[in-house]
Formats: structure tokens, C-alpha cells, sequence
């Protein structure tokens, strides 16, 4: 890459929708066209930002954090990621591919959370300046299939992702309507099938992104 910005991409979901799948098989296929990628996630992608993760994901007092601490815990994150990863990666032309960005956010902490859009959109733009990807994947399921992958894992779910199913239903709701309110910005891709299958939807759903990239 010459001297352009590189793209930002972010996959968005519920917990079991295959995003970190997804986002490492992006990747490949990137350097395989010779794009500069780097892959990260969130909370986390910088020694600072997972410290904090680990605050979020087992808090160490047993109430856990309130939810304005919360949003504010993973606000903090997401400043420290993109300042010291995102966005020099970025300036050097690199693409970027996260697992999760400010959507979930948007969808855990404003939308099931309850704190609202406007709150979490404020924090964003106060410590990301209101960064955006270029383009956002979520990756939707039906419950069912989700759920079963999750079991597959085997691992102890953490603070957030062992929340009960009524707020992980308004997580996808709050997903949708993130996406049915910026066509441009979202892709939402049918979860369900094998990794290449699914892989080829993202492919697909970047097309317009991919075209010209590379060397
Ligand atoms: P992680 O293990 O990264 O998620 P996944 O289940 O997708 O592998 O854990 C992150 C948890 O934090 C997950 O339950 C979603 C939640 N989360 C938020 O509530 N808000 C956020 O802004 C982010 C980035 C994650």
C-alpha cells in the first residue's frame, strides 16, 4: 500500500457468532492479496486496554461494576486501543480487522444496558474521537445455533456473556437496529453455516472495500 489509509474493518455480534473466526480467516485472505493487516479485539489490543478487560470481564467485587463504571471501563479500552494501535496502524496504510468495537457498546451497554445511544456515543466521541469503521460485519443467528456453539467452547462464561437471555435478546435487537439504521455502514451476514461459508459472505460484503487493494 502507497501512502493510502488503510480500511477498518469491525465484526459485531452476539456472543457464539463466530466473529473471531471470521476475523482471522479476513486476515488471511488480506495478506494473501499482500494487504498489511493487523487483527485485534476489544476490550483489549493493547497491554492497557487488557488490563481493563480483565477488571470488566471479572470484576473484582462480587456486585460488579455499575453500569455508567461499565460503559465507562470499556469507553476507557477502546481510547487507550485506538489511540495506540487502531489508528497508527491505519495512518501506515494498514487494514484493521477487530473483534468487536464501539457497536457493542452501542448494543450491550446502551441498548440492553440501558444506558441509551447518546451516552455511549458521547463516551465514544470523547475518547475515540467518535471513530468509526469503515465498514461494520455482524454476524446474526438464531438463538439456538449461537447457544450451541457456545456450549461447544466449553469455557466458563464471563461476567457479561453469563447475563441472563433476556438481555442477550435485547443485545441482537439493539444489533439490528444499529444496522436497519445505517445500511452503508453495517453488513449483516447469516451466522450460520461452516466457517467458508461464511467467509465468502464477508468477502461479498466487502467487495466494494476490496476492490483495488492489495498489491
Ligand atoms: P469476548 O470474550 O471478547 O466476547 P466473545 O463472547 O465475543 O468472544 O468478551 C467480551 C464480552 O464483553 C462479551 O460478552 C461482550 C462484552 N462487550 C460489551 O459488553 N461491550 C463492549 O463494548 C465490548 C467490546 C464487549
Amino acid at each position: 500500500m502507497t501512502g493510502a489509509r488503510g480500511r477498518f474493518i469491525a465484526f459485531e455480534g452476539g456472543e457464539g457468532a463466530g466473529k473471531s473466526t471470521q476475523a482471522r480467516l479476513l486476515a488471511e485472505a488480506l495478506r494473501a492479496r499482500g494487504v498489511g493487516v493487523v487483527t485485534t479485539r476489544e476490550p483489549g489490543g493493547t497491554p492497557g486496554a487488557e488490563a481493563i478487560r480483565a477488571l470488566l470481564l471479572a470484576p473484582p467485587d462480587a456486585e460488579g461494576w455499575t453500569p455508567q463504571a461499565e460503559a465507562l471501563l470499556f469507553a476507557a479500552a477502546r481510547a487507550d486501543h485506538v489511540a495506540r494501535l487502531i489508528r497508527p496502524a491505519l495512518e501506515r496504510g494498514d487494514w484493521v480487522v477487530c473483534d468487536r468495537f464501539v457497536d457493542s457498546s452501542r448494543a450491550y451497554q446502551g441498548g440492553a444496558g440501558g444506558l441509551g445511544d447518546d451516552a455511549v456515543l458521547a463516551l465514544h466521541a470523547f475518547g475515540s474521537e467518535g471513530l468509526r469503521p469503515d465498514r461494520v460485519i455482524l454476524l446474526e443467528g438464531g438463538e439456538d445455533a449461537l447457544a450451541a456453539r457456545l456450549s461447544g467452547r466449553g469455557e466458563a462464561a464471563d461476567a457479561i456473556e453469563g447475563r441472563p437471555t433476556s438481555y442477550h435478546r435485547k443485545v441482537a435487537a439493539a444489533f439490528a437496529a444499529l444496522a436497519e439504521a445505517d445500511p452503508q455502514g453495517f453488513a449483516r451476514l447469516d451466522a450460520e453455516g461452516t466457517p467458508q461459508e461464511v467467509h465468502t459472505r464477508v468477502l461479498a460484503a466487502l467487495g466494494d472495500l476490496l476492490a483495488g487493494a492489495g498489491a
